[in-house]
């Protein structure tokens, strides 16, 4: 087989995806609905909610999606964390993802798990890292009085929301932004970049190799982060 075709075949298999998230799954109906439209090469093979009042369960299973809820409340008792990845890692095992995606998933996972994940791990954040790492991100900015806001998409490495930034997008703050405008004009970004992002990672274009630069594929493209500058 040449090198042209082993390429070409595997552009046409859908990257495997599972989603891991805690709320209301707007950036899992993003991906559902490029999915459902042939517009994004991948197939998410299955959901994964800590919480049983996620909206996102009822988008997953409307899809026909499988869906484990590893609830972190459990007849009132709390699931331990490491319960939680137990059981999750099982079941991540058995879906065998290429990539594992975090779309408002939160709970920090821990160093072993993501160490033994069996796909690598992205992130959607809320804020330009490596600025604002952790909660209350819009708040933050305009307390800091900052002009720039918007979001990131990382690898998910030990370090809460310290990995390696894959891509980012921007808006400007303006006046009458308040915590809730902000959270909502970011989001309209969010549901922009996650499909962008995947895409380049179905093609290739973006590379979670440890030594990006050392792969074939990714030697001759821009320094990481792509900054996708989207207006809103
Ligand atoms: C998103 O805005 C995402 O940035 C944030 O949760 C929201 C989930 O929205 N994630 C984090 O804060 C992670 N630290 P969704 O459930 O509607 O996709």
């Amino acid at each position: 087989m040449t090198h042209a075709a082993t390429a070409n075949t595997s552009a046409q298999t859908p990257l495997r995806i599972a989603v891991l998230v805690s709320g209301s799954g707007s950036n899992l109906q993003v991906l559902i609905d490029a999915m459902q439209a042939g517009a994004l090469p991948i197939e998410i093979i299955g959901v994964i909610s800590n919480r049983e009042d996620a909206y996102a369960i009822t988008r997953a299973k409307d899809a026909g999606i499988e869906v484990a809820v590893l609830s972190h409340v459990e007849s009132g008792k709390r699931m331990g964390i490491k319960t939680f990845e137990a059981h999750a890692n099982e079941q991540l095992v058995a879906w065998q993802p290429d990539l594992i995606v975090l779309a408002g998933f939160m709970r920090v996972l821990s160093g072993s798990f993501i160490d033994n994940a069996p796909a690598p791990m992205i992130n959607l954040h809320p804020s330009l890292l490596p600025v604002y790492k952790g909660l209350d991100t819009h708040q933050r900015v305009l307390q800091a009085g900052d002009r720039h806001h918007g979001c990131s998409i990382h690898k998910v490495t030990a370090e809460l929301d310290a990995g390696q930034v894959l891509t980012q997008a921007v808006l400007s703050v303006d006046i009458n932004d308040t915590a809730e405008r902000l959270q909502s004009r970011v989001q309209k970004l969010e549901h922009k970049l996650l499909p962008w992002t995947i895409l380049l990672l179905a093609k290739n274009v973006l590379s979670l190799e440890v030594d990006s630069t050392s792969s074939q594929a990714t030697n001759y493209l821009p320094t990481l982060p792509l900054q996708l500058l989207i207006t809103s």
